[in-house]
């Protein structure tokens, strides 16, 4: 029996239906879950948003969606034409105050009539949103026993409006069927990593400030902000991904070992790390962190507009870069700096974690400086392939004087993923469906990575200071460099 055929039938009610996320990432995921077999038998997909669609509307529009959204040769017209028949729609302001809206409500708990069905809530829309929904559905009766809701990241604006929304919400979801997604959690390499890191014995007697250097996590993207300059220019680079994405892989490089994976063991441990961050406020966020927002440039030999003239011209102080250096206070990282940066239409598209040893005590390499020698480094990378390698030093093959040369290993390609990939969703929304919250994030995770990256806002907007300006199509503001380059070390 296929993990899916032991779910019952179920029911995936996509708040933010017609959205950017359900189209780019979210649909498609659930096209590939269905097509491998992989969607319980009968599930429903029922789209919730204002476009004013019919169900045949709603299957056309997504049809026609898919052939963009999909990574290329995943397409197959008969899956696609099966997968539409499961989608539904119903047009419904989430936030409006019209009796329309009333009626919409019953029509969603007409279409849920069925109570033996499985709910997953996915509320992929604007986090104000968050709670409003969730009343609803209490109010309309439709939290049913199985019932779960997934709740994309940002969790709020700051670290009240999380509180808020993650009261809100638990005055209608218990904190074992919230699921909130950072969809890099998902991702084979990260998931990779804490095999590398538990199933081996090689790398932990190394996990520590006694053989580790530095740490380095970047998330570097070329595209700009796109069709959703609305939600970007309020939220910004720090909290649209360092809150989260960044945060949430620092915490698996740098946790203690759970005592089993099991959701509470894990999370436990994320938390500890985030709890141990030492913070960062007032003119420390002056010496330990960068923010930038870029200007035209060339990306891909093509000219490119800067940030505010895809504002339509409007000026802005939103951040579309940030690089931090921050530091974890605690027995086994103390004196080791996790240097982390990400900003978008910059010159490359990748996602890696770098852990870098710390270089030999000595050489006995005649003319060869301990520092000349090329330091190990294990390397995490997410985009735009997945993998791990690992960095060492070997002896150039061949007669003659000994010579030296990286040898980088292989520990494992883990697959393409890429800006359109929904791999790592069609994963998280596999775990939605079994009810394993493992690699969800939980409250006091999200409130405490807040209260870390709070105290960075609140400084940055007391400052008075605009973001550096950088060009489109370059590494990001030189500040970056600058602040690596400080402790005697370079971005890799
Ligand atoms: C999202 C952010 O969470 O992650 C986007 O909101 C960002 O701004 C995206 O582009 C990056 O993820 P991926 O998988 O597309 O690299």
């Amino acid at each position: 029996m296929s993990a899916s055929s032991r779910i019952g039938p179920c029911d995936i009610v996509v708040f933010g239906g017609t959205g950017d996320l359900a189209l780019r990432k979210l649909i498609p995921a659930l096209y590939l879950r269905d097509r491998d077999g992989l969607l319980p038998r009968d599930t429903r997909i029922i789209g919730v948003s204002r476009a004013g669609l019919e169900d045949v509307g709603y299957r056309v529009k997504i049809s026609g969606e898919l052939g963009h959204s999909l990574p290329p040769g995943t397409a197959d017209p008969r899956a696609v034409a099966s997968f539409v028949r499961r989608l539904h729609h119903i047009t419904l302001d989430v936030g409006g105050r019209f009796t329309t809206e009333e009626q919409a409500w019953r029509d969603l708990v007409v279409a849920l009539a069925d109570s033996g069905r499985t709910r997953v809530f996915y509320l992929a829309c604007a986090p104000d949103l968050f709670g409003p929904i969730c009343r609803s559905l209490r109010r309309w009766g439709l939290i049913n026993s199985g019932a779960r809701v997934v709740l994309e990241k940002p969790i709020g604006h700051d670290l009240a409006s999380a509180r808020r929304i993650n009261d809100e919400v638990a005055s209608a979801f218990a904190e074992d069927r919230t699921f909130r997604i950072d969809h890099y959690l998902g991702t084979e390499t990260v998931q990779n990593l804490l095999t590398l890191r538990f199933a081996n014995a090689l790398f932990e007697p190394l996990w520590n400030s006694a053989a580790i250097d530095h740490v380095q996590i970047t998330v570097s993207e070329s595209l700009g902000v796109g069709g959703r300059v609305g939600y970007y220019d309020d939220s910004g680079t720090a909290r649209d991904m360092l809150q989260n994405h960044l945060l949430q892989l620092l915490c698996l490089v740098a946790m203690e070992p759970p005592i089993r994976l099991d959701p509470e063991a894990v999370r436990d441990r994320k938390l500890e790390v985030l709890r141990a961050l030492a913070p960062l406020t007032g003119a420390e966020v002056a010496r330990a962190t960068v923010r930038g927002q870029y200007t035209a440039g060339i990306v891909d030999d093509r000219p490119v507009p800067g940030y505010t003239d895809e504002l339509g011209g409007r000026p802005s102080d939103t951040e579309t870069f940030v690089a931090c250096k921050a530091e974890i206070r605690n027995w086994r990282w103390a004196g080791v700096p996790f240097y982390l940066r990400t900003g978008k239409r910059l010159d490359r598209h990748a996602a890696e974690i770098v852990v870098q040893l710390r270089g030999v005590p000595h050489s006995i390499f005649p003319g060869v400086s301990p520092a000349a020698l090329p330091p190990n480094r294990l390397v995490l990378r997410l985009q735009p392939d997945e993998g791990v390698e690992l960095q060492l030093v070997g002896k150039q093959p061949g007669p003659g004087d000994l010579r030296l040369q990286p040898v980088p290993i292989s520990l494992g390609a883990t697959g393409r993923s890429g800006l359109l990939s929904p791999g790592p969703y069609a994963r998280l929304l596999g775990d939605v469906l079994r009810g394993d919250p493992t690699l969800f994030m939980r409250r006091d995770e999200v409130e405490a990575a807040w209260a870390w990256v709070q105290p960075i806002l609140t400084a940055w907007s007391e400052s008075g200071s605009a973001p550096l300006h950088y060009a489109a199509g370059t590494p990001g503001p030189a500040a970056a460099d600058e602040l690596v380059a400080r402790d005697g070390r370079g971005w890799v």
